[in-house]
């Protein structure tokens, strides 16, 4: 019998291939999954059949990753405790339903996950396991061996297990297309300024022109275009949503846009402190949130607020295939119709800003905003208003609040 492994080729989930041979006598498929991670993964897939897996299978699921979880969590304005745009949270639903699919073409009786038991990522990869496929049997190596880093590395060497270079690293880094994420090491102290050495995709702006530090990079601006919530182009030239990704990352990161260190609220009861990078992610929703402004009334912005904050949360909390996420994600379509145009973005040392939006579908009237000639607004009208609006406050100050309001 067999049990698919999602296989990063770190340190863990190596040992787990053959902890799970000795503890269960399954025979491990790994499973390998570009979600843009930026890793080597034909020798990834190698180095799992050195290990003893009977088969190490490489899914490239970075198109997928963007259209079905990516898009959807843009339109969404799903930011979690409104910092972390939730990259790692938005892979692992994926990875799931990825686990189960092969899972079930090779028969096996098993998935594996290299989770700890402390963090979210297991919540997110047994719920939408046991959701999507309740008679699979979940197997945390990790979460159930009592192995320190230490005796994993004793356990490497007796089995000839060959230890990733990259496992020299002090951070626990998880990344993919819509960010990185970086904890433990220095990073454990909420009150220690992250080391240097934490970041890999954006330059630390506070070197620029220094010596030895990179030359300051002079500002440039972008286009970016969205089609119903969704980018579609940058300046002006069709691209599809991975490149679009891809370019804008080291793009935004080599001005110092998009880190974000949060100390956050975990499912399991854990405030931990995390670095993020997310340069195409931040400046994404930055630009979508400014198309918005001008594309959706008041009260849509209003309501969205609440969608956006309640997605975030069932992202986070591992709530993906959910109803509740079917129903919010028919109004965030809907909302989406017409959010369509163009944002101009200016990147300069350190920081961005949206200096520019237009839509066809826009509700900006300048006939009614301008204070030039030309005015449409009718000054009378508001008199009137005003005098309803304030009513109920008048009321209620004559009958109740006179002596409290000084
Ligand atoms: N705290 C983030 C989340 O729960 C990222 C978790 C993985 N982080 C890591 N450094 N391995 O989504
Ligand atoms: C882990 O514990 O596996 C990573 C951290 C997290 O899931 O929150």
């Amino acid at each position: 019998a067999t049990a698919v492994l999602a296989y990063s080729g770190g340190l863990d989930t190596s040992v787990a291939i053959r902890w799970i041979k000795e503890k269960y006598d399954l025979d491990v498929i790994a499973l390998t999954i570009d979600v843009g991670n930026d890793r080597d993964l034909q020798s990834i897939a190698r180095r799992a059949e050195q290990i003893g897996a009977v088969k190490a299978i490489v899914v490239d699921a970075r198109a997928d990753f963007v259209r079905y979880f990516v898009w959807p969590a843009l339109q969404a304005g799903a930011i979690y405790e409104g910092q972390y745009p939730l990259a790692t949270a938005l892979a692992r639903p994926l990875i799931a339903r990825l686990l189960v699919e092969v899972a079930r073409a090779e028969g096996a009786v098993a998935v594996a996950h290299g989770c700890t038991g402390k963090g979210n990522d297991q919540v997110r990869f047994d719920v939408s396991i046991a959701t999507l496929a309740p008679d699979l049997k979940i197997i945390a190596p990790v979460r159930e061996w009592s192995m320190t880093r230490d005796s994993e590395i004793a356990y490497a060497a007796e089995h000839n297990i060959p230890i990733p270079v990259t496992n020299a690293s002090p951070y626990s880094i998880d990344q993919n297309l819509w960010g990185r994420s970086i904890e433990c090491g220095a990073l454990e102290d909420p009150w220690e300024e992250p080391p240097e050495d934490v970041y890999a995709w954006t330059t630390s702006p506070w070197l620029f022109g220094r010596p030895g530090g990179p030359p300051i990079p002079e500002p440039t601006y972008i286009e970016l275009t969205f089609e119903r919530g969704i980018p579609v182009a940058l300046n002006g030239e069709e691209v599809d949503g991975v490149t679009l990704i891809e370019t804008l990352n080291p793009l935004a990161g080599k001005y110092g846009i998009g880190r974000i260190d949060h100390v956050e609220n975990r499912l399991v009861g854990i405030k931990s402190r995390e670095i993020y990078e997310a340069p195409a992610a931040v400046v994404l929703h930055a630009a979508h949130k400014a198309l918005e402004s001008l594309t959706l009334s008041r009260d849509q912005l209003r309501f969205k607020e609440l969608v956006s904050a309640e997605y975030a949360r069932l992202i986070y909390n591992g709530q993906w295939y959910s109803a509740l996420h079917q129903d919010l994600a028919a109004y965030v379509q809907s909302t989406q119709r017409f959010v369509s145009g163009k944002v101009r973005v200016k990147l300069a040392p350190g920081q961005f800003a949206v200096v520019g939006r237009q839509s066809e579908h826009s509700l900006y009237s300048h006939s009614l905003a301008t204070y030039d000639t030309g005015d449409q607004f009718d000054h009378n009208a508001a008199v009137g208003f005003i005098k309803l609006w304030g009513l109920p406050l008048q009321t209620q100050a004559q009958a109740q609040l006179l002596p409290s309001l000084g």
